[in-house]
């Protein structure tokens, strides 16, 4: 039987600073980390800020939602997608998105996405049939910029696995 070594690269920009985005990429990037003083996390005292641009130039915002029953809250990155998709079914696409996160009243650090999350944005970049980029501070300090989001979930689960009802 055949043992093959195969590799996959990620593919991925490093930025410095904000300055170096562009000017819809930078009103997203601001965007999510204005949303992190919206966050409802009174149990992790860990605000984040999910922010989403659309093709018509229009951003919505997400932040994470706690609960006293804590498996029952959700993160950032879901509710800015879940929070779209319920109220505007017929949004224009998402063309990029960002995340932001900081401890309460503390300085912004890295954010990014948990695996659940990671699954979600797939689905909603496989729904609407077109790339999303992605930025997220890494935690070096840098800004992380992928062209799609596939890069961020290699052989993850998609629409496409299940057969059609
Ligand atoms: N959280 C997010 O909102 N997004 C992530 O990608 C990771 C974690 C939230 C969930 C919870 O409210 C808090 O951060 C601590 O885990």
């Amino acid at each position: 039987m055949a043992r093959i070594p195969r590799q996959q690269l990620l593919s991925y920009e490093e930025l410095d600073t904000a300055t170096d985005l562009t000017t819809a990429e930078r009103a997203t990037w601001e965007a999510a980390r204005e949303a992190t003083a919206h966050a409802y996390a009174p149990y992790s005292g860990f605000q984040v800020g999910a922010a989403l641009l659309l093709a018509d130039g229009t951003i919505f915002r997400g932040t994470n939602q706690e609960n006293a029953a804590y498996p029952s809250g959700l993160c950032a990155e879901r509710t800015a997608l879940f929070g779209l998709a319920a109220n505007q079914p017929n949004h224009p696409p998402i063309v990029g998105m960002a995340v932001a996160a900081r401890p309460v009243n503390g300085e912004f650090g890295p954010a990014l996405p948990c695996g659940a999350c990671r699954q979600v944005m797939l689905e909603y970049e496989a729904r609407q049939g077109q790339a999303i980029s992605l930025l997220l501070p890494s935690r070096e300090g840098t800004i992380l910029r992928f062209d799609s989001l596939t890069a961020l979930m290699p052989f993850n689960f998609s629409p496409n696995d299940l057969p059609r009802p």
